[in-house]
């Protein structure tokens, strides 16, 4: 899953000309592949909160190995270190003093994590403050890292510090391969009582996920992914996909529908079928979509409205109907598809810009309601991920997407859908309301 520039990088040639000339150099990405185990290597962790102690059972459990001081012939895989305690700007020095030494001392592709406690809970003004600044110290750490390494900073509400398990799985595995730079809230929002996981290879058995625009790209990485934790997948798609789908859905042994979701009567069909074939559902990926770019000076209705239609309207009406007629079961996941344009812009993007930043806004107007549900509802907001969407873009502009981040390259369709298995996993249920980027920390809207 290398890219022509990087083929060329991988050669004689291609080394002297990076060197030379200061060239992008795209680290090849370690990615998971099934059957291996979740976390590889060993995890350093460092710092000293209430975090600590749920962040090393995480890793414990996972299969991971920790190290709780250093120890200085090994190449770290992992760090993590719990910021949470900080309770002054002064205090932030122990951030340097942890990973300074240790940072030119890592194994290739390693991933940082920073705990703390969400800054608007820290108690006094000046723990506000610490916590709020490890914001710009994670998104710098993920600039200056390299070796395809990731950072992230994950903030835990005082009264969800055992809900951390599932983030911090997913930070520190190669599943999360191109994500980086990226702030994760965990709140008790969602009542659901503490989640076990039986079978850690299969975190999504007996559950049923529906994704909509499954036939191709990255709906169906996102099939295939789900499918590989276990769940039951419904894939929809349009008629003209229907040949796909069907294929597709066979080799997974899920159950399909192809449906127009803009159509009026979508919500209901979807609704019926899955009460009336699988008793409901507890995966919601409102992954469909479309573009039709032109600048707004160009712009004719039907671009406009159909872009809107699909990428907005069907998700948010499908959403009302299945909590309404309560389809979506306890500790269910809704999870929506935005986009780095609906962040950052983008010219001849109005219409989709639009409704990606719609996207974004739709999680945050469902957080209260679907929580009620007892179901949690966040977003990806994919950055360059090559598929015949982003094959279609000029040359151009297709080559200053793919190195515009801190990877150099662009992510797979699996990266998306590694991301959604993430915030679908019954261990989730203190993720939500968040909006995560899988852009491999794109300079666009950074
Ligand atoms: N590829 C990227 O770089 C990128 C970046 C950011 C966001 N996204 C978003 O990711 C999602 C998937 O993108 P992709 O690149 O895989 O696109 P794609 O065009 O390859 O696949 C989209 C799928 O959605 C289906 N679809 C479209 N309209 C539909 C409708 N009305 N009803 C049912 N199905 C419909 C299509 O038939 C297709 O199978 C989209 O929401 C897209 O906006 C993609």
């Amino acid at each position: 899953m290398v890219d022509r520039y990087q083929r060329l990088t991988g050669t004689s040639v291609g080394r002297l000309l990076v060197k030379n000339l200061g060239l992008p150099d795209p680290v090849r990405l370690q990615r998971y592949q099934a059957g291996q185990p979740v976390l590889v290597g060993t995890t350093l962790t460092g710092g000293a909160g209430m975090l600590l102690p749920p962040a090393l059972a995480a890793i414990t459990a996972a299969g991971g190995d920790v190290h709780t001081a250093r120890m200085h012939d090994v190449r770290y895989a992992g760090l993590v270190f719990d910021a949470s305690a900080i309770e002054s700007p002064a205090g932030l020095v122990a951030l340097r003093d942890f990973f300074t030494p240790v940072l030119r001392s890592l194994a290739r592709c390693p991933h940082v994590v920073v705990l703390g406690t969400t800054p608007e809970r820290a108690g006094s003004v000046p723990a506000r403050i610490a916590q709020r600044a490890l914001d710009g110290f994670t998104r710098s750490l993920g600039k200056e890292i390299g070796r395809g390494g990731t950072v992230q900073l994950v903030y835990a509400d005082p009264d969800a510090a055992d809900r951390i398990g599932s983030t911090l799985e997913f930070l520190l595995s190669p599943k999360s391969a191109y994500v980086s730079g990226q702030v994760v809230r965990v709140s008790a929002t969602v009542q659901t009582p503490q989640h076990r996981v039986a079978d850690p290879t299969t975190p999504l058995a007996g559950k049923v996920a529906l994704v909509t625009g499954a036939a191709r790209g990255i709906g169906e990485a996102i099939v295939r992914t789900l499918h590989r934790d276990g769940a039951t997948v419904v894939g929809v798609d349009v008629p003209q996909a229907a040949d796909g789908l069907i294929r597709l859905m066979q080799v997974l042994s899920g159950d399909h529908l192809t449906l127009d979701i803009t159509a009026v009567d979508a919500p209901q069909r979807l609704a019926r079928a899955l009460q009336e074939r699988h008793s409901g559902v507890d995966i919601v990926v409102h992954n469909a979509g479309i573009t039709r770019d032109k600048k707004l000076a160009n712009m004719d209705e039907r671009r406009w409205s159909s872009v809107i239609d699909v990428n907005l309207v069907a998700p948010q009406r499908i959403t009302a109907q299945l909590l309404d007629a309560e389809i979506i079961n306890p500790n269910g996941r809704i999870i929506g598809v935005a986009s780095i344009a609906g962040i950052a812009g983008n010219v001849g993007q109005t219409n989709y810009a639009a409704s990606k930043a719609g996207v974004i806004g739709f999680v945050d107007a469902t957080v209260a309601e679907a929580a009620e549900h007892d179901v949690t509802v966040n977003a990806v907001a994919p950055g360059f991920i090559e598929t015949q969407m982003t094959a279609a873009v000029p040359l151009m502009l297709r080559e200053a997407g793919r190195r515009m981040n801190s990877m150099s390259q662009g992510g797979q369709p699996v990266d998306v859908a590694e991301a959604i298995a993430w915030f679908a996993n019954p261990g989730s249920y203190g993720v939500t309301g968040n909006v995560v980027r899988v852009c491999g920390q794109s300079l666009l809207g950074a």
